[in-house]
């Protein structure tokens, strides 16, 4: 099933213009984008603060699949916000949760896919026992908590090795890759084996978002 998936590029309103967050989602709308990725974080998991379940709506309303990350540190509380929003998946840090499985669990039981998320420091090792109940994979390749940050390639191994679990147990999740994503390492991770690559400021930061989400739907078609 997954060798039919086509990689996607997932923009992260994390790193848009607020004050003009439709027109942005217009252009990578024109750009052929179908999925983007809305970044929660509360300032405990990670030093930052920034959205609620209303920007998940706000994107829903506008058509596209949305995966909520959710960086923060009491994922059980947090997730039902999310799945009533309709988000498509929502992610939870395998660091923050208490019961991963249980977790993973309940939010496929409101009705979202649901992500598991790992953190640059934490060994795969303590990943791999869930990967058998997940719909997504998302590997940081940036400490969580700010957009604009250098790619970390020495995480390139951890998107190695889930896809070849995914391949050589026939599971079929999404492999995510998030943080530090442009035209200039892009490559590498697609190489690696993700298929949802997450671009924040690449896309959001530059002149032109339409231009540049285009350019790395190019390099992943
Ligand atoms: C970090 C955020 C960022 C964001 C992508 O917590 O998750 O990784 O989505 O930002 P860029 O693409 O600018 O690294």
């Amino acid at each position: 099933m997954a060798a039919t998936r086509r990689a996607q590029i997932v923009p992260s309103i994390l790193s848009a213009d607020l004050a003009k967050i439709g027109e942005h989602l217009d252009a990578v709308k024109r750009a052929g984008v179908t999925w983007v990725s809305v970044d929660v974080m509360d300032g405990h998991f990670v030093p930052n603060l920034s959205f609620g379940p209303d920007f998940v709506k706000l994107c829903k309303k506008r058509g596209f699949f949305v995966d909520a990350h959710l960086m923060v540190s009491n994922p059980e509380t947090v997730y039902p916000w999310f799945t009533d929003a309709k988000a498509d998946i929502v992610s939870v840090h395998v660091e923050a949760c208490e019961a991963p499985a249980k977790t993973l669990e309940g939010i496929r039981k409101r009705g979202a896919k649901c992500g598991l998320a790992i953190k640059p420091k934490t060994p795969i090792e303590k990943f791999l026992p869930f990967i058998g109940q997940i719909d997504l994979a998302l590997v940081m390749t940036v400490e969580p908590g700010f957009g604009g940050q250098k790619f970390m390639a020495d995480m390139l191994p951890k998107i190695e090795r889930l896809s070849a679990e995914r391949d050589s147990r026939k599971l079929d999740y999404w492999i995510q890759v998030d943080g530090g994503i442009d035209s200039g390492t892009i490559d590498k991770a697609f190489k690696a084996g993700a298929d949802s690559l997450v671009a924040g400021s690449a896309v959001f930061s530059a002149p032109d978002p339409e231009a540049a989400a285009r350019e790395l739907i190019k390099k992943i078609s």
